[in-house]
């Protein structure tokens, strides 16, 4: 990257404006505001070791998990930046049962909710893995000027008007889209700022990763048990076998198979008979975003987005990353029912 010539996420967010629908500059504030708050998480987590913020809480969340001190930190960060940014009138979040609404004047103004997994891979920031933050962000159904409501944050994934994550890892990194494809930022910590790093990224329609968690496999359905064992034999074009990633951050397993081409799988199991992730914070954003690169998101029989709500915190088999080997799984799921 020529260092005279860098865009930051600022800069491409003002050039970009006016590709939305409704540009009035909203939407570019509150993505500005998440890379703010994205900033001060990032700030935070690189001192994790260093000061006292790593290990448990001493709570617990809503779906029973124990709270890191980070997923809390984490929660509260976004919250705060997205209730000043005055451009948001409600967030949703993994962390809080309900939804929040903001009651200030200026936010029941705010055009825009947004639905969020503070910190993704919570579970592994103790061991200094890369961890992440995903973001949803709809147009309010209700009214402005008065309190958001329930159905606001229920929409279906193809309402979404921009999605993204932010990925903790070797660097840090803002990868989002507002439906015109798909754009990468890195974090110069020099000068503090995300620069546009990976423009226009468009995932292979064939990959050749698969990232699931093996040791669940006794549980998963017949036609998964069946995809595995199609992704480890040797074909003739020397294609296969496929190569097994599993980090189990999605943040990270989705942003590799992103970049490289692959597939990332959560079925449903025993413990988890609906799946382990959430739609509305993990799976909706993500499948946004791997439909812009040019990739797919299914639960194995239904494009994710189209999915119909009853809960905010519903769970959903997760198959997500190329095109080609998303129509695969539903293509075992199909012929191998359990
Ligand atoms: P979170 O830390 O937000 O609760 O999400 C954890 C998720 C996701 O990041 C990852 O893909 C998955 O849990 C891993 O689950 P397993 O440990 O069951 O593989
Ligand atoms: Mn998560
Ligand atoms: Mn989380």
């Amino acid at each position: 990257m020529n260092s005279y010539r860098i865009t930051t996420l600022n800069d491409f967010i003002i050039q970009k404006q006016k590709d939305f629908s409704y540009a009035s500059g909203d939407l570019s504030s509150l993505l500005s505001h998440i890379g703010t708050a994205a900033k001060i998480v990032n700030k935070k987590m690189n001192k994790a070791g260093l000061v006292d913020i790593l290990g448990k809480s001493g709570s617990v969340n809503i779906q029973g998990e124990t709270q890191q001190k980070l997923d809390v930190f984490a929660d509260k960060a976004f919250t705060e930046a997205l209730r000043a940014c005055g451009e948001c009138c409600g967030i949703a979040t993994e962390e809080n049962q309900n939804e929040i609404v903001f009651t200030g004047r200026l936010e029941k103004k705010g055009k825009y909710i947004v639905c969020m997994d503070p910190l993704d891979g919570s579970s592994n920031i103790d061991y200094n893995v890369s961890v992440g933050s995903i973001f949803s962000i709809y147009r309010r159904i209700s009214p402005r000027g008065k309190t958001a409501k329930i159905e606001d944050f229920m929409q279906p994934g193809i309402n979404q008007v921009a999605a993204g994550y932010v990925i903790y890892g070797s660097s840090t990194m803002m990868v989002y889209s507002t439906g015109n494809g798909v754009n990468g930022f890195t974090l110069d910590p020099s000068i503090g700022e995300f620069c546009l790093s990976h423009p226009n990224i468009k995932t292979p329609v064939n990959g050749n990763i698969y990232s699931i968690n093996e040791g669940n496999y006794t549980y998963f359905p017949l036609g998964i048990k069946k995809f595995l064992k199609f992704c480890q034999e040797k074909d003739e074009d020397n294609e296969r076998p496929y190569t097994s990633r599993y980090i189990g951050s999605l943040v990270s397993d989705f942003h590799r198979n992103l970049l490289i081409g692959g597939i990332f799988l959560y079925p449903q199991n025993e413990r988890a008979p609906q799946g382990k992730l959430r739609v509305v914070y993990e799976c909706n954003p993500m499948a946004f975003l791997a439909e812009q690169a040019g990739g797919a998101a299914s639960d194995g029989f239904n494009r994710i987005m189209e999915m119909e709500l009853k809960a905010l915190h519903q769970r959903s088999p997760f198959y997500v990353g190329s095109l080609n080997m998303v129509q695969k799984v539903k293509e075992f799921l199909k012929a191998y029912p359990d």
